[in-house]
């Protein structure tokens, strides 16, 4: 008979979201209480196990948290153990430290690690899988963008502040008769731009899967003149790019797991529309509020069970096994939500 799982391990990796502690919450309580497992946090994902950082979880760690932004574990979208920079310097050479995550997940007798991330620390975990670390994933993600999960959590919360702010500027941009650009996270999937311009009436959304032509945002904006409409708000995502055109990069940094810091196009965009339609327009964007905060009613219920489903699979010995997802071809480990959704929620697929 299999050994009964005792001890687990977590992390919360890349940008932050709200719900990241609701789940930390609902994986150590189901993981404590209904199968009477350790749990141990790493901190600032990664990072904490190449530097061995890390601390036992307690219910008073985890009680009083299902509402509050961010992590208790804190995070890092910058460490990538398999190519690690030591010193963050743009000449080093990375270092792979896989094998000593995996060594100190063996010394603290971990059964599993349930890596609570999106692509970029699922990537990880799976490559930790692929070496032998029981694993369990947990899509997070307020860019919605983690593959074989329809909803991640996080996403509505962002939905939420993104269509407030469109809202708030909508009354400005009537009263000034002017082209308001709102410009939202999602570097390479639109579904935030999509989901908050459609809530809060946008009337041009232009995503990263679209590539734009600024003479057909002039177009609709002038023909929204023409109709008495004196005023339009256009919702972009930040890796929204122009025909033929490249996205409007900020910063790039090669030490860093997540190398290319995206921004500005917004105000790209503002400047070509006045040069060509000599439309006064403002640019906002709003940037990191959209991962602030406490979570959405809908995203403390959806990480709950995210959380307690992760707990149960490493209950049950169903941990990340690479041969399955060489089957079906995903890049990322197993995600509970292809679990969660047998009983429950139109949220999840499968
Ligand atoms: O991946 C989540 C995300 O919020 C992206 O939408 C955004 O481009 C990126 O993280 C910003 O990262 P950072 O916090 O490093 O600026």
């Amino acid at each position: 008979m299999a050994k009964r799982p005792k001890r687990l391990g977590m992390l919360t990796g890349g940008g932050d979201c709200p719900g990241l502690n609701a789940v930390i919450r609902a994986v150590a309580k189901t993981a404590m209480h209904r199968h009477d497992m350790e749990v141990i946090g790493f901190e600032d994902g990664y990072l904490g196990m190449v530097r061995g950082r890390w601390r036992p979880l307690h219910n008073p760690d985890v009680s009083g948290i299902l509402t509050v932004g961010g992590t208790i574990l804190g995070t890092s979208n910058r460490d990538d153990p398999f190519r690690f920079f030591e010193r963050k310097r743009a000449n080093e050479t990375p270092k792979d430290m896989s094998d000593r995550c995996i060594a100190l997940a063996r010394r603290l007798g971990i059964d599993a690690l349930v890596a609570i991330g999106g692509d970029g620390t699922l990537s990880v975990a799976n490559g930790l899988a692929k070496k032998g670390l029981p694993v369990v994933g947990v899509p997070k993600t307020i860019d919605n963008d983690v593959m074989e999960t329809d909803l991640t959590f996080g996403f509505d919360s962002a939905v939420q502040v993104a269509t407030e702010a469109i809202d708030r500027l909508h009354t400005t941009a009537m009263s000034h008769h002017r082209v308001m650009i709102v410009e939202v996270m999602g570097r390479y999937a639109g579904w935030l731009a999509l989901h908050s311009g459609i809530a809060g009436g946008g009337d041009i959304l232009l995503l990263p899967e679209i590539p734009y032509r600024l003479e057909e945002v002039c177009r609709v904006v002038a023909e929204r003149n023409r109709r008495g409409k004196r005023f339009s708000i256009i919702v972009i995502s930040e890796g929204a790019k122009p025909v033929g055109g490249e996205m409007t990069v900020e910063r790039t940094d090669r030490t860093s797991a997540d190398p290319v810091r995206l921004g500005g196009v917004s105000q790209v965009l503002q400047r070509q529309i006045e040069e060509a339609a000599g439309i006064e327009t403002r640019a906002t964007i709003l940037g990191h509020l959209q991962r602030g905060g406490s979570p959405t009613p809908f995203d403390r219920v959806l990480a709950t069970r995210f959380g307690a489903a992760a707990a149960d699979l490493v209950a049950a010995g169903r941990t990340a096994a690479w041969s399955r997802c060489e089957e079906t071809g995903s890049s990322t480990c197993r995600s509970p939500a292809r679990f969660a959704g047998s009983n429950s929620s139109h949220a999840i697929r499968r």
